[in-house]
């Protein structure tokens, strides 16, 4: 059997090799690998020349090429050889050594895919065929680009807007078997419709794609005939204007707790994606164009801008919006832009204002009204508590204020006056406290009498009473002794005497009432007035005169009388006082409009009548008010001697012819005398008359003071004082009353109670 087994493949082998070759039938002769490799590469067909059993053994290799031997090995006498198609030291290369035997074909043609087989021949064992189908990859060319226009592209396409279809077709020359063109957006493939081109050879993919900011992005072309290698590939940039996608604002700096800070600088960021080609960064606060930006920059691979802006809010900016605009300008105006809005959230210490609440004005509140002030407040975040101060001191919670002092608003129920001064309110948040402005509170009451009511001043009266706001109408109540009540009004405090009608020499019952337009005054200011002191001095300066005919008293007059009054007052036979005989006016005497505006004494004079020995004339001057008390003065026995006995009254009682011869006599004397006074210088025509000279302050202050004790010794003294009257003479009544103004301010006051007296005598 072994013997057999050897000798039969032995036989097949010899007669094989001689014999013309059978074709090689795939699938019933032996199987059949497919394999591919690619031009001018190199490829290695496996053949398994291994032996089934350990006796056979290998007698013949045979390669052959679409059934023509190529190659082969006789193991029995150990020779190779090769076809001379394939140049066997170069291109074919066996490696028997190693199972399966491999032939290893060498920088491939074209013409080198074709199906290959083996054959192989063992000794004991049937021959064994094994095919391979190779075929023989040739790669296409680069792909390039033609627009729709037929013009080629290189590296960059553009510019389109986003939308835009973008036509673009792909080539490739050659290429075995024919490649697959595609067109890729990345790794998305975007189009597989490959075709045949018009001209042999070539085939092409025409893209029609609707452009976004996604797929234009990184365009490419690839074409592959072969998974042995990677496609060929061609890329492309589209230029493609597009608006940013995503505009975000950023605080990195003066953020405290999440807010802004008022009056703190920040710094907020905008950024700026996918804007081609560079966006610009606008910043807006609430419609307002800010400009204090940085420079922006611009990422060109990433497409990210960034515009950094400083600012430092303001408290009225709190709930503001911020708004960062990325504006592409090369895009038409609408779509071209892309914005980030943030709300502002400003925190500040807050804003503190005082406000009155209720009527009436800002700063006012009437006595028992309720006062209502409110702390009007702006604050970010809420204010955590209020403090209330009155005039600069915190009010805390007692009787006066009450329990509500630290919440919004301050609530006096009945304001007193004690409640008038400056207000002030503080509110605190997290961020501080802030105090208002303080305001201050006048508290109005209705008009009430102080410093004793009813004042006289000079020759006023007035209303002395206390009121705010000030009274602006006085109600009077006038009633002079005896007479009807006066109603007046003023509009101020005062009211002049001479608005009041009827004798004012008496007392004068006065009674004001103020009112401020807050409410009537509660009791009216009252008081009794006299007025001695308005009186007019007690003339000084007077003398007793006898002219025409009758005792004449003349003074120099005294300020602020308006009439003067001459009194005689006689020896009373019952007892040895001083009685009122008459009383009469004074007038102004001839001389006045004369003398009045030269500045020359005038005098004032009144007649007296007859005067007796012992009788006394009085001189007081007077005004409204009353008299001044009387100078008394007392007719010299000169004067009284001249008024009682002239001389010619004396001649008219003698005998005719003596008196006439005397008349005569006088007659030729006092013409001569006459006529040589006439030459000498212009004479008097006036009678002189005879004067006395008297200032009696002393006399008639003893004297008034004896009237009103009714005493009599008193009047003794007068008189004997009297005795020292000046001899009145012609000579020396002018020096005194022309010489020297009347000097008015050199008199001692006489006692009130004795004016009383007198004025009520006078006033019969
Ligand atoms: C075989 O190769 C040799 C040297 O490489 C070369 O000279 C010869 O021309 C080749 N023959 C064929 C048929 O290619
Ligand atoms: C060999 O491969 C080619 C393609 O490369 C094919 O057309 C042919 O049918 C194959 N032959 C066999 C026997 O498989
Ligand atoms: C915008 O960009 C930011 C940061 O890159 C990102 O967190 C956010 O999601 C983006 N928004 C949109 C709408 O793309
Ligand atoms: C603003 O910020 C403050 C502090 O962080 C915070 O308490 C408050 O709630 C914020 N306000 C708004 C409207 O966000
Ligand atoms: C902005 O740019 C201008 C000129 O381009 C330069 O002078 C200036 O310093 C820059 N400012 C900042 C803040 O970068
Ligand atoms: C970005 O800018 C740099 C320098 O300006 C330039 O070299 C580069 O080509 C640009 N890149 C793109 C994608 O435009
Ligand atoms: C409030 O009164 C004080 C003095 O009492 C005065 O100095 C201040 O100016 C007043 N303020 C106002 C707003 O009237
Ligand atoms: C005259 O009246 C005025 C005004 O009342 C007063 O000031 C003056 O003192 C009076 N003169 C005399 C001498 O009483
Ligand atoms: C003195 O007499 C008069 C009448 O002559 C009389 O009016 C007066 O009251 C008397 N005085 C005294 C103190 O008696």
């Amino acid at each position: 059997m072994d013997r057999r087994m050897r000798v039969i493949p032995a036989l097949i082998c010899f007669m094989f090799t001689l014999s013309p070759v059978l074709a090689f039938i795939p699938g019933i002769d032996g199987p059949v690998i497919a394999q591919e490799a690619l031009e001018g590469g190199k490829t290695t067909l496996f053949c398994d020349s291994a032996t089934d059993s350990p006796n056979d053994e290998l007698m013949l290799l045979v390669w052959y090429k679409d059934n023509a031997p190529i190659y082969s090995y006789d193991a029995r006498i150990a020779s190779e050889w090769s076809s001379l198609s394939f140049n066997t030291s170069s291109r074919l290369k066996a490696d028997l050594k190693n199972e399966p035997t491999a032939l290893i074909v060498t920088n491939l043609r074209g013409d080198d895919q074709a199906l290959y087989h083996c054959r192989v021949d063992f000794l004991l064992a049937p021959t064994r065929n094994i095919g391979v189908n190779l075929t023989v990859i040739v790669l296409p060319s680069q792909p390039f680009f033609l627009d729709e226009f037929g013009n080629k592209v290189e590296r960059k396409i553009g510019p389109y807007h986003e939308g835009d279809t973008l036509v673009l077709s792909c080539l490739v020359i050659g290429g075995r078997p024919p490649p697959r063109i595609s067109w890729y957006s990345g790794k998305d493939l975007v189009d597989a419709s490959d075709g045949a081109s018009d001209i042999p050879g070539v085939r092409e993919n025409e893209l029609y794609l609707p452009l976004t900011r996604h797929n234009a992005e990184s365009l490419s072309c690839k074409a592959s005939n072969t998974h042995l290698i990677p496609p060929v590939r061609a890329s492309l940039q589209v230029e493609l204007f597009l608006p940013a996608y995503n505009v975000t604002i950023n605080c990195v700096r003066g953020l405290v707790e999440d807010a802004l800070r008022a009056g703190k600088k920040a710094i907020v960021q905008c950024i700026a994606y996918g804007s081609y080609p560079p966006p610009e960064i606008t910043w807006w606060l609430d419609h307002r164009h800010l400009t204090q930006h940085s420079n922006q920059s611009w990422d060109n691979v990433t497409r990210k801008a960034e515009s950094y802006l400083e600012f430092t809010p303001a408290v009225n900016e709190h709930g503001a919006t911020l708004a960062c605009i990325a504006t592409n300008t090369v895009m038409a105006p609408g779509r071209d832009s892309k914005a980030d809005v943030i709300i502002l959230n400003v925190t500040y210490s807050p804003i503190v204002e005082l406000s009155k609440l209720g009527d009436g004005r800002l700063n006012e509140v009437v006595e028992l009204d309720s006062l209502h002030l409110e702390c009007e407040v702006k604050a970010n975040p809420p204010v955590l508590s209020f403090t209330w101060y009155f005039n600069d001191v915190e009010i805390r919670p007692n009787r006066w204020w009450g329990n509500q002092v630290s919440s919004q608003t301050l609530l006096v129920e009945e304001v007193t006056r004690r409640h008038a001064g400056r207000y002030s309110c503080a509110a605190r948040n997290n961020i501080g406290e802030t105090r208002a402005e303080s305001i201050n509170i006048t508290v109005f009451y209705p008009p009430e009498c102080q410093d004793h009511g009813v004042t006289l001043v000079k020759e006023t009266l007035k209303c002395n009473v206390k009121a705010l706001p000030p009274p602006d109408t006085f109600f009077w109540h006038i009633q002079p002794a005896d007479e009807d009540v006066q109603h007046l009004t003023t509009g101020s405090a005062i009211l002049p005497l001479t608005q009041i009608t009827g004798s004012l020499s008496r007392t004068l019952d006065t009674s004001c009432e103020a009112g401020n337009g807050i409410a009537s005054q509660e009791k009216p200011c009252k008081k009794i007035f006299s007025f001695e002191q308005l009186r007019p001095p007690q003339p000084q300066q007077c003398d007793l005169a006898f002219e025409y005919e009758e005792f004449q008293m003349r003074c120099i007059p005294v300020e602020n009388a308006t009439y003067y009054e001459v009194s005689v007052w006689r020896m009373s036979t019952s007892n040895a006082s001083l009685v009122l005989d008459r009383r009469g006016s004074m007038g102004y005497g001839m001389s006045q409009a004369l003398a009045q505006g030269e500045g020359v004494p005038w005098l004032v004079r009144g007649p007296l009548g007859n005067l007796n020995v012992g009788d006394e004339a009085g001189a007081s001057a007077c005004n409204r008010y009353g008299c001044s008390s009387a100078l008394l003065l007392r007719p010299t026995e000169n004067l009284l001697h001249a008024a009682a006995n002239p001389w010619w009254k004396f001649l008219l009682e003698k005998d005719v012819g003596i008196s006439v011869g005397a008349v005569v006599l006088v007659a030729v004397f006092v013409l001569s005398t006459v006529l040589a006074i006439r030459l000498a210088r212009r004479a008097r025509s006036k009678p002189t008359p005879v004067i006395q000279v008297l200032q009696l302050d002393d006399v008639a202050r003893d004297y008034l003071e004896t009237i009103g004790d009714h005493k009599i010794h008193a009047s003794r003294s007068l008189r004997s004082c009297s005795s020292g009257y000046s001899d009145g003479s012609a000579e020396s009544a002018p020096t005194v009353d022309r010489r020297r103004k009347p000097r008015l301010w050199d008199w001692e006051p006489l006692p009130p109670d004795v004016t009383l007296t007198i004025h009520r005598e006078s006033a019969v």
